[in-house]
């Protein structure tokens, strides 16, 4: 089945390298090479290792490393992919079949609607409210999620709201996975980027039915590298990595040569020290920004990752007050129609701090200009 346009992706990657301000993004402002050697990485030796195949579900010592920060896991649960979007896929593609159906929270990063439909399945969705601190509409939970449903797929730090949930909401979320027999996939990538609060819980150990995705991408802040993983059980983990052999083989050798550097506690908690430092005075650049719109925009601000999710005072369409960004101000952000969310912008709050008060100074003269 053909498969739909991932928006967002595509707006992103046809102008992010283009504009002049690209608030489009989700992470906080890469670690260079130079950094990671810092921490550890052997560039030297590096440089003499034959850039061969890696092992394709992940080098041993990498799995076991990642494991080690998820109890009960061990290297047989893990699957080392290129990225958090690939073991989300990999995970859809071993598991949806044509006639299934998968649930999903709106609003979310939207990469597994398009791709549960190009697999034949029927997307059912459950908002979360903002009046609930971003927590789940349980009646629409409760509709969305059944016997009948395949995965439930959410983000927890979510993107776009930046909110956590609290643990009332996973234990019900959890318990009704085990229920229904449905697959939760926890996607935590953003699981370390809490701003002003305490570590988020992983759902892993939460049901059987659990399978968490993360990767080096946000909370540690290495997105190039293209280094992610799935944390299953190991029949499942067996699954996805038999679709792995057919879809891209593995990661690279030099990104899981870093990663196993990046994963390693002390150097994963300077990575997330690093972004807490780097959100802390951001959210407060971008705070100080919205109380200068005289009230254009409100907010509830992240709890976690480097997004600020604005709800606007308009009805202009927000793919449009996007494309009016872009086109009058060089800047792109995201429209919350991207993200399922209309009336809202999602910004990107983890550039260097000149980079954001420009941007958001741009985006701002458009909304003030807003009919
Ligand atoms: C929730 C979520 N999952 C996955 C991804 C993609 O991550 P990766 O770069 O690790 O593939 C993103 C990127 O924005 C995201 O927001």
């Amino acid at each position: 089945m053909p498969i739909e346009l991932f928006e967002m992706e595509r707006m992103q990657s046809t102008w992010e390298n283009i504009v002049d301000y690209d608030m489009s993004e989700s992470g906080v402002r890469p670690l260079t090479l130079r950094e990671l050697v810092d921490m550890g990485f052997d560039l030297e030796s590096f440089l003499d290792t034959p850039l061969g195949y890696s092992q394709s579900n992940g080098t041993i010592a990498l799995r076991e490393r990642i494991a080690a920060g998820y109890p009960g896991a061990s290297a047989d649960h893990i699957e080392v992919t290129n990225g958090t979007s690939e073991a989300n896929h990999l995970i859809a593609l071993s598991q949806v079949r044509p006639g299934d159906t998968v649930a999903m929270e709106l609003p979310n990063y939207m990469q597994m609607p398009g791709i549960a439909r190009s697999l034949g399945a029927t997307v059912r969705t459950f908002r979360l409210r903002l009046e609930n601190g971003w927590q789940p509409d349980w009646d629409e939970f409760d509709r969305a999620v059944t016997p009948e449903t395949r995965l439930l797929y959410l983000s927890n730090p979510n993107n776009p709201t930046g909110a956590v949930l609290d643990d009332d909401a996973m234990r019900r979320i959890a318990d009704r996975c085990t229920e229904t027999g449905t697959w939760l996939v926890a996607d935590e990538v953003y699981l370390g980027a809490e701003i002003d609060r305490p570590r988020t819980k992983s759902f892993w150990g939460l049901s059987d039915r659990v399978i968490v995705t993360s990767g080096l991408s946000k909370a540690y802040g290495i997105p190039g590298v293209r280094i992610g993983w799935m944390i299953a059980p190991a029949e499942v983990a067996a699954s996805c990595w038999a679709q792995h052999d057919y879809l891209t083989i593995g990661p690279n050798k030099m990104s899981d040569a870093i990663a196993c550097v990046a994963v390693q506690p002390a150097n994963r908690e300077r990575c997330y020290a690093r972004t807490r430092d780097i959100l802390r005075r951001n959210l407060a650049i971008a705070r100080e920004w919205v109380g200068g719109l005289d009230g254009r925009l409100t907010w509830r601000e992240p709890e976690a990752g480097a997004i600020g999710l604005f709800k606007y005072t308009s009805d202009f369409p927000s793919v449009e007050l996007a494309e009016r960004v872009r086109t009058r101000q060089s800047t792109l952000i995201v429209p919350g129609a991207h993200v399922g969310l209309e009336g809202y912008i999602r910004v990107w709050l983890g550039g260097r701090e000149e980079f954001l008060l420009e941007g958001l100074r741009r985006i701002g003269e458009e909304l003030v200009n807003l009919p």
